[in-house]
């Protein structure tokens, strides 16, 4: 697809959440028209003034608001999550499988040209990226992700899923590590730096239709292996507007 159209639209689903916040920042620079989505009608006004396009309040858990929200959109930004909940260790209903996959339908029968999902390491055959402990905290959501990744790869929807460490709130560094394979990086990541990958997948070639676990260099733990050298488009996403294809 050739962006140079100027009106590509791209849906940041989960765009009041921290990481969607950074996603939102990540495009403001571009000339992608931004659709954003948040549960809350006291969320509206706040994602209003941080230049987004459009905001819509809707329920990922209702596939009717999933197919309102992907109408129209080229790309579809991932960024859903479960608050702190019990349903992170016991599982069951959960926006991380339920929402994701009623997202990942709508896409496909919208006809979106590119899905980018954040899920996280600990996720799948990544497990070993994350330590035992915090493992069992979370293996509900874990389990959820691991159902919504597999439907993503199913769909036959163009996409790239990234698997980010342990998130914090630094500021971006633009120094990302990325792994392939699950068995491959462990640590931590700020939410920017997950939040500038995300935004540069559809433009990046390599990243297309893989699943990549992703830390920052100064968070990396461990020895890192199978390591995957990809050169983000970040730069391309806001000065070659004119050239950019997804
Ligand atoms: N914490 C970590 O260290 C870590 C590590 C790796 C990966 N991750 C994953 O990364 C993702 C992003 O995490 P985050 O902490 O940046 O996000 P977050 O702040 O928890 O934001 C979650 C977003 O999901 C939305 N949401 C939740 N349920 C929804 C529903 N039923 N319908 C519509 N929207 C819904 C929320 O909307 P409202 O604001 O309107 O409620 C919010 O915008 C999550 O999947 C998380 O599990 C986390």
């Amino acid at each position: 697809m050739d962006s140079s159209s100027t009106s590509d639209r791209v849906l940041v689903a989960g765009a009041s959440g921290a990481t969607g916040q950074e996603l939102l920042s990540a495009l403001r620079p571009t000339d992608l028209a931004v659709r954003a989505t948040t549960q809350s009608y006291a969320n509206v006004t706040p994602l209003e003034r941080h230049g987004v396009d459009e905001v819509m309040v809707v329920d990922f858990f209702e596939s009717a608001d999933a197919v309102a929200a992907v109408e129209d959109c080229d790309i579809v930004c991932c960024a859903l999550g479960t608050p702190p909940s019990w349903r992170h260790v016991t599982g069951g209903k959960l926006v991380d499988r339920t929402g994701v996959i009623n997202l990942v339908t709508a896409a496909v029968s919208e006809g979106v040209s590119y899905f980018v999902h954040e899920s996280a390491i600990g996720v799948g055959n990544s497990k070993s990226g994350m330590p035992l402990p915090a493992r069992l905290l979370v293996r509900g959501s874990l389990a959820a992700k691991e159902d919504a990744e597999a439907a993503l790869r199913r769909s036959g929807l163009n996409h790239t899923i990234v698997r980010p460490g342990k998130l914090t709130n630094d500021p971006p560094t633009g120094e990302v590590v990325v792994g392939e394979g699950g068995d491959s990086v462990s640590g931590s990541i700020s939410r920017a730096d997950v939040a500038r990958v995300m935004a540069a997948a559809p433009f990046t070639p390599e990243a297309h239709d893989r699943t990549l676990e992703i830390v920052g260099r100064d968070g990396l733990s461990g020895r890192p292996t199978n390591l995957v050298d990809i050169d983000w488009a970040t730069d391309q996403l806001v000065a070659d507007r004119k050239h950019r294809r997804i």
